[in-house]
């Protein structure tokens, strides 16, 4: 079954990746073709054309038109399918991941998550919540810079409140996933309806009404300059150093905000065919902030040295400061490691208690930390730390 389990993980994660590429390649796509076709220039093919664009490929050479239709076209390819499916498998790996194992994923290891229902409910409000809204104030005014400030603020209140209740990776993703759920519900509540709605019309033999085509195209643009920072927070699992330093709200909006500004400067690109130096020059200007926040030393936990409540409790965090927090700290000393590996962090006994299950896990029970034995750890300290942590109810999380 543990096996079975394990295999789901990956082909879910698997499914999810290969959806997210195929929906954000089409997004792209379609969005370039967009901006970047011309006014006919020579008779064209079908009715109505409003823009025209030659270009080539593997090869070949293609010729496009954007039209409104006269009568329903033979075959008609829509592509909200990876969408959908992206959306699901989401889900499906935020439940697996963060809801079935929210005590080892979810929580803050520091201690400071509320009760476990209560961080799922948080979790799934972050998830689910900002849609109605962001939604309303779509309907509400057509101006794109109040959806853009809107946006900012989301991200940085989101970003800020979920690393104070989650571990900092899970508030990563989760700040993504808010973004990816507002894109997937555009597309299922806006972009698709509207399709068919457009598509009705036609094949009443009408001409569609163009306020559809403007929403959905709005909705889908959204979607194309959310692509890049949310790309950033589903990788963010590679980046304790981003999320592990002290301003990691501050670090997620200012490298999502480069992302923005680099889409907005590929856009503009495509539209005038000249380089937007301005948006260029912001985007890298945003990178380099979130850089430069990771640079301040991590403040982190002390742990007070009185305060043991045994022998045992005291060798323990020895053996543990020698052999892992080396790597495992706020401020690791170990060269090559810029921020504590995986966010986790020993440098206090809580520290320590709240991760029991896990480090019982990676240095006694499958024996993979330190990695290679990298600092050392005689057969001796890993029992006596073993023997703590079985003292404190830690089991193995991989049985
Ligand atoms: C040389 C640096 C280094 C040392 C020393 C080290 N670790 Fe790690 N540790 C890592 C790295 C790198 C990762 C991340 C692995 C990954 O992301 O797949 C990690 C990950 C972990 C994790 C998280 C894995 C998980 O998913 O639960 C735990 C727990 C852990 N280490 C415990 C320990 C313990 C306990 C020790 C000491 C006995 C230790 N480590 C020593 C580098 C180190």
């Amino acid at each position: 079954m543990d096996i079975l389990l394990e295999w789901f993980g990956y082909l879910a994660r698997w499914g999810h990746v290969l959806t997210a590429i195929t929906w954000i390649g089409t997004s792209f796509y379609f969005n370039w073709l967009d901006l970047s076709d011309r006014k006919p220039e020579v008779k064209t093919l079908m009715p109505n054309v409003q823009g025209q664009l030659h270009e080539m490929h593997g090869g070949s050479y293609y010729y496009h038109e954007r039209y409104w239709p006269t009568e329903p076209p033979k075959r008609l390819l829509n592509h909200s399918g990876p969408a959908q499916l992206t959306f699901l498998t989401g889900l499906l790996l935020i439940v697996y991941i963060y809801w079935l194992g929210a005590d080892v994923y979810l929580l803050d290891p520091s201690g400071n998550s509320p009760s476990l229902w209560v961080s799922i409910l948080l979790s799934a409000l972050i998830l689910f919540l900002p849609y109605p809204i962001y939604d309303q104030v779509c309907k509400r005014t057509d101006n794109n810079v109040v959806v853009l400030v809107f946006s900012a603020v989301l991200i940085l209140v989101t970003g800020y409140l979920a690393l104070q209740f989650f571990s900092p990776r899970a508030a990563f993703v989760h700040v993504g996933a808010m973004l990816g759920t507002i894109m997937a519900l555009n597309v299922h509540f806006v972009i698709v309806p509207n399709h068919i709605k457009m598509h009705t019309q036609v094949r009443n033999g009408e001409l569609a009404d163009l306020a559809y085509h403007k929403q959905a195209k709005r909705r889908s643009q959204h979607n194309n300059y959310y692509t890049l920072p949310v790309l950033f927070s589903m990788l963010s699992a590679h980046f304790p150093l981003a999320y592990g330093n002290d301003y990691g709200f501050l670090t997620l909006f200012m490298v999502m905000g480069g992302g923005f500004l680099l889409r907005y400067a590929r856009n503009r690109k495509f539209v005038t065919d000249k380089t937007d130096l301005g948006a260029g020059l912001l985007a890298i200007l945003f990178l380099a902030g979130g850089i430069a926040l990771t640079y301040i030393p991590a403040t982190g936990e002390v742990q007070d040295m009185s305060a043991f409540t045994s022998d045992e409790e005291k060798a323990a965090f020895e053996i543990v400061q020698q052999r892992c927090a080396v790597c495992h700290s706020a401020r690791p000393t170990m060269e090559g490691f810029a921020s504590a590996p995986a966010g986790v962090r020993f440098d206090t006994v809580a520290q320590m208690t709240a991760l029991k299950d896990r480090i019982y896990t990676q240095a006694i029970a499958i024996d993979i930390m330190p990695p290679g034995n990298l600092t050392e750890m005689t057969d001796d300290e890993r029992s006596r730390l073993g023997q703590w942590l079985i003292s404190i109810g830690a089991k193995n999380l991989d049985e």
